[in-house]
């Protein structure tokens, strides 16, 4: 992943070269963590962008900042204006978006109510697992760190200093040769991968968790739960134990980034009878087909650019 192609950021309200986005050392966010943030695609669709779900992500969004006593100063059609404009400005088609709103740099005390900056970042890829895992399917390990309960710090928040907890469980899953690290929760159930929610397949039916788990509620999983039940499978949510996992048929990771990922092994033994699994590939096309326009069904999932959103070279000021 590298930024060196991004021109244009969007900060507080105005376009910005990418070499002057900068923030004050003393951010607050910097120093404890307390940013929200989304991730979000755009795909082409008719060979022009359009963003999968954002009004979704942009009311987790604010739904975030809210947990955390922030006020994003800008309404959703403003965001999604800067959205537009900078998917147009960087000559982008498929893209991976990056709002995040951060307490600023008035003050570092820790109960300082400071300012909310607002900035979104856009670009063409974010690749959180690699090709070949997506292909034949991740080597998935249990993870020795577990993920907080909701009575620590709001799972269902997308919030910056919440992501340490994903990294710790990453690094030490990377150090023994894994490609994902599984967080079970403090009850000892499944929670979620460190930046994906989990799918495991019996038969015909797909079965996920959700909050009462620890989790981040997916925007990808919720699209996988509409789309199961309209290709004629039985979706059922509730706990998941690492047993559910052992005697699946198929188990699969999903998110913005990585979309859907096949399980292929998890500590050393195979996942059902190899990844990916024909439920996990018969979803991964539905998803495919909508985030492309291709199934009409789906078309109120895509924001489609429109013709005026075209790109323009200033910066502007709001
Ligand atoms: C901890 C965690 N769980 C689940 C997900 C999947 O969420 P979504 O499908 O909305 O991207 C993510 C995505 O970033 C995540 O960070």
């Amino acid at each position: 992943m590298t930024f060196e192609n991004i021109r244009w950021t969007w900060m507080n309200g105005e376009f910005v070269p990418w070499a002057e986005s900068t923030v004050p050392l003393s951010t607050h966010a910097l120093h404890y963590g307390t940013g929200v943030f989304e991730g979000i695609r755009s795909y082409t669709v008719d060979g022009e962008p359009a963003i999968f779900r954002l009004d979704a992500h942009l009311e987790r969004f604010y739904k975030s900042a809210a947990v955390y006593g922030m006020r994003i100063p800008f309404t959703p059609g403003q965001l999604t204006e800067a959205i537009c404009g900078l998917i147009r400005r960087n000559r982008l088609t498929e893209s991976y978006i990056r709002p995040l709103a951060f307490v600023g740099g008035e003050t570092l005390g820790i109960r300082a109510q400071g300012s909310t900056e607002t900035a979104i970042m856009a670009w063409p890829h974010m690749a959180h697992v690699s090709e070949q895992s997506r292909r034949r399917g991740a080597k998935l390990t249990v993870s020795p760190y577990r993920k907080f309960h909701a009575s620590m710090m709001p799972t269902t928040a997308k919030a910056c200093g919440q992501y340490l907890n994903s990294r710790l469980a990453t690094m030490e899953a990377s150090r023994r040769g894994y490609d994902e690290a599984l967080l079970l929760n403090i009850e000892g159930t499944v929670a979620e991968a460190a930046v994906a929610n989990v799918f495991v397949v019996s038969g015909r039916t797909l079965r996920t968790n959700d909050e009462k788990s620890s989790i981040l509620m997916g925007i990808t999983r919720d699209s996988i739960l509409q789309l199961a039940v309209a290709e004629g499978f039985k979706v059922e949510v509730g706990t998941i134990t690492v047993e559910d996992l052992c005697q699946a048929d198929e188990v699969f990771l999903c998110g913005t980034a990585s979309e859907i990922v096949p399980v292929a092994e998890l500590d050393g033994s195979r996942m059902g009878r190899g990844a990916p699994g024909p439920v996990t590939s018969q979803i991964r096309s539905a998803f495919d087909r909508a985030k492309t326009g291709a199934s009409s069904e789906w078309d109120h999932w895509l924001h489609r650019l429109a013709a005026e959103d075209a790109p323009v070279e200033t910066a502007v000021s709001r």
